[in-house]
């Protein structure tokens, strides 16, 4: 045989295999008459293998004194297991440690709070419930590029470092490399960014779509998959300084083609991840979330709700719901009413569409009442907003006065108006929350357990 195996590939086995060699981290050992009982874990599946030390091991007083967290490679035998609860087990000829743990090691077998492990979260992945959590990352991020690259998305990289702020909401962190301490200054006494690094402001990117424009607008449909960062000073479960999206954009379409593709892709995802993590997904359902299963289903089974932000004020307004928040045409949504449409009164998906312009970015496109814009956010269950995005501005002028209603000048975005001035066309995209969509899928309630070393306001450890 030749090198090791993973533990998830010696638990798939279909026949013994003598000679092997697999190796990981000790989860327990525990000890009886004439052997030592060692459960081993790689990460490479939910489950671990029974590794199983005979006392005639010529360094078995080593072997009794291994703790758990402690390295360790074995070489033996695959056999068919005497004991309840796994089909294969390894009888071990030799096991090296490779690396000893003490009774300092923090991941004991009791069961810790989320709080603690997000403490030790260089070692949480090494727990059930992490390992899961990022193997099931790993898998939503490859089944979202298989979903775009298979409907003929081409992948963008677009900048991180830019000079625009597209949300316009001026939660941008700033990227500089002048001397705090002596900055140039203007005769105003204001700071001169004409001379830092890129001879202009820049900023870490909030979203990636107005680059993300002008390449449908060449390539027709593409997408997005990255870090954006937001300095918004709001401490939620679902809200991360530092957070990855998607962002598909495409040519020629309108709302209804980017509201249809929203849904295609929550639902493509999570059939995706029912397919290939299910035995992950059984440990949510079992300690997380006992529900996620069946809404799961649900929500793959049924359409989407479709609702005008008016008709949506209408259904909040006549809920006789008291809510923290008042509800008024005109006012952004709270997560509060957001999440009594999706939870309370539909129970499902619901994509809300057509806000009113004043509480929207400039990019948005006008609609003909003159007063709401193409604007469409989809809530989720549990979540609230998972999907914002829009159709797309696509005339010139009207474009010119949304950014000067936002105080913005068109100047400064002439490349972004010449899209609309060659060859322009409807277009659409939107922004699905990598975060959130992972936290829909595993059921796990705060954004800081999805990610491996989360960023939030006061906190970047690690
Ligand atoms: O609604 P947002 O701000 O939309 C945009 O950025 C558009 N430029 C997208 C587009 O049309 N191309 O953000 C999109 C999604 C949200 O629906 C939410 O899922 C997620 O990004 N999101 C966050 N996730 C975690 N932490 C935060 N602070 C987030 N802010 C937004
Ligand atoms: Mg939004």
């Amino acid at each position: 045989m030749s090198g090791p195996i993973s533990v998830k590939a010696a638990l798939a086995s279909t026949a013994p295999i003598s000679g092997m060699q697999v190796q990981g981290w000790v989860r327990t050992r525990r000890d009886s008459k004439d052997f030592s009982f060692i459960e081993l874990n790689d990460g490479s599946c939910l489950r671990s293998l029974q590794i199983i030390a005979k006392s005639t091991l010529p360094n078995y007083a080593d072997v009794q004194r291994l703790q758990t967290g402690a390295s360790i490679a074995v070489r033996g035998d695959l056999v068919a297991s005497q004991g309840k609860g796994q089909a294969w087990e390894v009888v071990a000829n030799e096991i090296e440690i490779v690396g000893p743990s003490d009774d300092t090691y923090p991941l004991q077998k009791k069961g810790h709070t989320p709080e603690f492990l997000r403490e030790i979260a260089h070692l949480r992945p090494r727990s059930n419930l992490f390992g899961a959590v990022f193997r099931v990352r790993s898998r939503l991020a490859f089944a979202i590029h298989q979903f775009f690259q298979e409907r003929g998305f081409v992948y963008v990289h677009t900048p991180i470092i830019t000079g625009s702020d597209c949300e316009g909401a001026g939660e941008l962190f700033r990227v500089t490399s002048l001397d705090l301490k002596q900055p140039p200054r203007r005769a105003d006494g204001s700071i001169d960014y004409a001379q830092d690094f890129f001879a202009r402001s820049t900023y870490l990117t909030v979203s990636g779509q107005l680059e993300g424009e002008a390449f449908a607008c060449a390539l027709s449909k593409i997408y997005t998959f990255g870090p954006t960062f937001r300095a918004e000073n709001s401490n939620t479960s679902r809200h991360a300084n530092e957070f990855w999206m998607i962002e598909p954009e495409m040519a020629f379409t309108n709302l209804n083609g980017n509201m249809d593709l929203a849904e295609e892709t929550v639902k493509y995802l999570i059939r995706d991840i029912k397919t290939n993590c299910a035995e992950d997904l059984g440990l949510f359902s079992k300690f997380v979330d006992k529900e996620l299963s069946a809404r799961l289903d649900f929500v793959i089974d049924r359409p989407f709700q479709r609702i005008t932000y008016t008709e949506a004020v209408e259904l909040l307004k006549r809920s006789g719901e008291k809510f923290e928040f008042p509800v008024a045409y005109g006012a952004n949504l709270q997560s509060e009413h957001e999440r009594w449409l999706t939870e309370k009164h539909f129970k499902c998906p619901v994509t809300v569409f057509n806000y009113p312009q004043e509480i929207k970015p400039f990019y948005m496109r006008l609609n003909d009442d003159g007063k709401t814009v193409t604007a469409m956010d989809v809530l989720v269950p549990g979540i609230g907003e998972i999907v914002g995005g829009s159709q797309r501005e696509e005339r010139l002028e009207v474009l010119e006065e949304n950014m000067r209603r936002h105080q913005m000048d068109p100047a400064d975005y002439k490349w972004y108006l010449d899209l609309r001035r060659y060859g322009t066309v409807p277009h659409s995209g939107f922004g699905l929350g990598f975060e959130r969509m992972l936290m829909f899928v595993t059921g796990v309630s705060n954004i800081r357990d999805v990610i491996p070393f989360a960023r939030t306001p006061g906190s970047a450890e690690f």
